[in-house]
């Protein structure tokens, strides 16, 4: 089975920027949520990270209706499992492996997977990817990396995450083949730590305006 595009495309168009989200405190999850939700960023990712994740994402997802809470930091089928259990409605993967794209396969949630070298990228184009993340981005060459990727890969769509701020994001979002960036910068630990759910918010707005 191919990667499920038709659910992918909604989150990954929707807005420009997906928050990534490191959560300490299961507590915290569902007033952040909000807090982006209002700022205009419904779709979030939680990463698997944390031993809060997974409580995490549950809360999320059964209380937080207006927000699209999906799992990142997927690295084996066991975690895909759980995070789709946890009521995930997307999964993000710094790569991509065979275990992974058999964990996809049995489900609708659909997967985003991580891919940097013309090799990985052509691997997950073989397992019918073309959908992918593109991390650690600015490590691994930034946007100049991905312009040319365009020319060689043009079915390819890439979520750049890893070093991309609000000063950097319209370089890879101004690309054909970028349809959002992710990043931690609109959820930074401090002010979540603070309970800041209205600075939170504020970085979100500007983050979906950029
Ligand atoms: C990710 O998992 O995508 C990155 O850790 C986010 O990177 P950032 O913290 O540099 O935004």
């Amino acid at each position: 089975m191919a990667q499920n595009v038709d659910a992918l495309t909604p989150v990954m168009t929707g807005q420009k920027v997906i928050p990534v989200i490191v959560l300490d405190n299961a507590d915290d999850a569902v007033p952040l949520a909000r807090a982006l939700v209002a700022g205009g960023l419904p779709a979030v990712e939680i990463t698997l990270r944390t031993a809060a994740a997974l409580e995490s994402i549950k809360r999320v997802a059964a209380e937080v209706p207006d927000a699209i809470v999906g799992a990142g930091t997927i690295l084996n089928g066991a975690n895909f499992d759980e995070a789709v259990a946890a009521g995930s409605k997307f999964i993000v993967s710094p790569g991509l492996t065979p275990e992974l794209v058999s964990a996809a396969d049995g489900h609708d949630v659909p997967l985003l997977p991580g891919s940097v070298t013309s090799s990985e990228i052509m691997k997950a184009l073989e397992a019918g990817y073309t959908h992918l993340k593109f991390f650690p981005a600015e490590q691994a060459g930034g946007a100049a990396y991905l312009k040319s990727c365009a020319s060689v890969f043009g079915q390819v769509k890439f979520c750049p995450t890893g070093g991309v701020s609000v000063k950097n994001a319209n370089d890879y979002l101004s690309l054909p083949n970028v349809l959002c960036v992710g990043g931690s910068w609109v959820a930074p630990k401090d002010m979540v730590a603070a309970g800041d759910w209205d600075g939170i918010t504020a970085l979100a707005k500007a983050a979906a305006e950029i």
